[in-house]
């Protein structure tokens, strides 16, 4: 890589761009982990892809050509399996593609997208992006959304609403029956989006399952991702599940053919695999609770999670709590002044993040972890 100073290119400062794009820091990955560290900050699967789908990617070979710009044998398996029309299915880069695609078909300068927070990080990064105004409503103190005040919060500018379950970074879901009342105050002009990347790794039954709900709702869209649960993060494929109408204002504020042909392959294979991908799923599960007990017991009071992650509320201390995990060998994911959140790794991760989280919570000031979420 070459040296920061090595740059033979003008100062390029006189270029008027968007002020606020300018003022908005870009995605900057977690670092790299060490090679003998266990990267813990992503929410990805630690499991390879199974063989079948490494075959599929193997065999997709026709990369001289552009893909499938529809996704045509996805969106129709993915529709033959949820029982809907394949036009009722829309496949992207990633649901992060697809939630941009949804922000920027329905919200503009002037408009308003309201979510709860803290939340998944790229949210007010695309809101900007479209022109539009992020409202941000805090989570109530279990980590979850406080959809009273996120319904008393919309006005006539809201566009769009993020309804995040299992919450990221806190992992709390909303149930089906808040969900259901939410609805009824949601106005029908405005885009409800519920993001389920982590709907695979719920087991709690009152949990709301967009795809369970969706016929009620002319306007909400379900997005789930390839990336947690199927390990395709790399790849990047995630789909929508909503109405025609809507779907297509998403394929139109959509970059042609970027879901690559490989990607395609490989997404068909893992739904070809289902059952033993949900297994995996289920090791997870079992980890996750697992960890969650463990910490639980070391007098951490963390959020209820029900996604491949957990949340630890380090407030002040989180930075110096980010660095314990890192002399244990495990890559976090700090928020300064809030939280930690770490994923559901490999086995051999589990003692090093206990090991580091109890030494983190006996050292923590009164008022912190153990004692602001109950
Ligand atoms: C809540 C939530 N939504 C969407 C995404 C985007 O996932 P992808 O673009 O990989 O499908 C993530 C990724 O971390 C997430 O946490």
């Amino acid at each position: 890589m070459a040296p920061e100073d090595a740059s033979r290119l003008p100062n390029a400062s006189h270029v008027r761009l968007r002020p606020e794009i300018v003022a908005t820091p870009p995605y900057r990955q977690g670092k790299p982990a060490a090679p003998d560290a266990f990267k813990l900050s992503s929410n990805e699967n630690p499991f390879p892809p199974l063989p079948g789908v490494i075959e599929a990617i193997v065999t997709a070979t026709d990369v001289n050509r552009y893909p499938d710009a529809a996704a045509t044998e996805l969106r129709q398996r993915l529709a033959a399996e949820h029982g809907v029309d394949e036009n009722e299915i829309h496949v992207g880069a990633g649901s992060v593609a697809l939630l941009s695609q949804f922000i920027q078909a329905a919200a503009g300068p002037g408009d308003e997208v309201l979510y709860s927070w803290r939340s998944f990080e790229a949210y007010p990064g695309l809101v900007t992006v479209s022109g539009a105004t992020s409202v941000q409503i805090p989570n109530d103190s279990a980590g979850a959304h406080d959809l009273d005040a996120m319904a008393a919060a919309i006005t006539d500018r809201t566009r769009v609403v993020i309804v995040c379950t299992p919450n990221n970074p806190t992992g709390a879901i909303v149930t089906a029956d808040a969900f259901a009342a939410f609805m009824q105050q949601v106005p029908p002009q405005v885009l409800v989006l519920l993001d389920e990347a982590y709907a695979e790794f719920v087991r709690d039954e009152n949990a709301v399952n967009g795809l369970d709900v969706i016929e009620r709702y002319p306007n909400v869209v379900v997005l789930r991702t390839f990336s947690k649960a199927y390990g395709l993060a790399g790849l990047r494929v995630g789909w929508a599940l909503g109405s025609e109408q809507l779907l297509d204002a998403a394929r139109a504020s959509a970059i042609p053919l970027s879901v690559t042909g490989t990607a395609q392959a490989a997404a068909i294979a893992s739904l070809q695999r289902a059952d033993e991908l949900l297994e995996r799923v289920d090791t997870l599960v079992e980890r996750r609770d697992h960890i969650v007990a463990q910490l639980r017991g070391q007098g951490w009071a963390i959020p209820e999670t029900q996604a491949n992650f957990v949340w630890l509320p380090t407030g002040d201390e989180t930075d110096a709590a980010a660095a314990t995990f890192t002399e244990h060998g495990i890559v976090s994911r700090p928020f300064a002044g809030d939280g930690i959140r770490i994923s559901i790794g490999e086995p051999e991760s589990v003692d090093k993040l206990l090991a580091a989280a109890e030494v983190i919570v006996n050292s923590l000031p009164s008022g912190h972890g153990a004692r602001t979420i109950g």
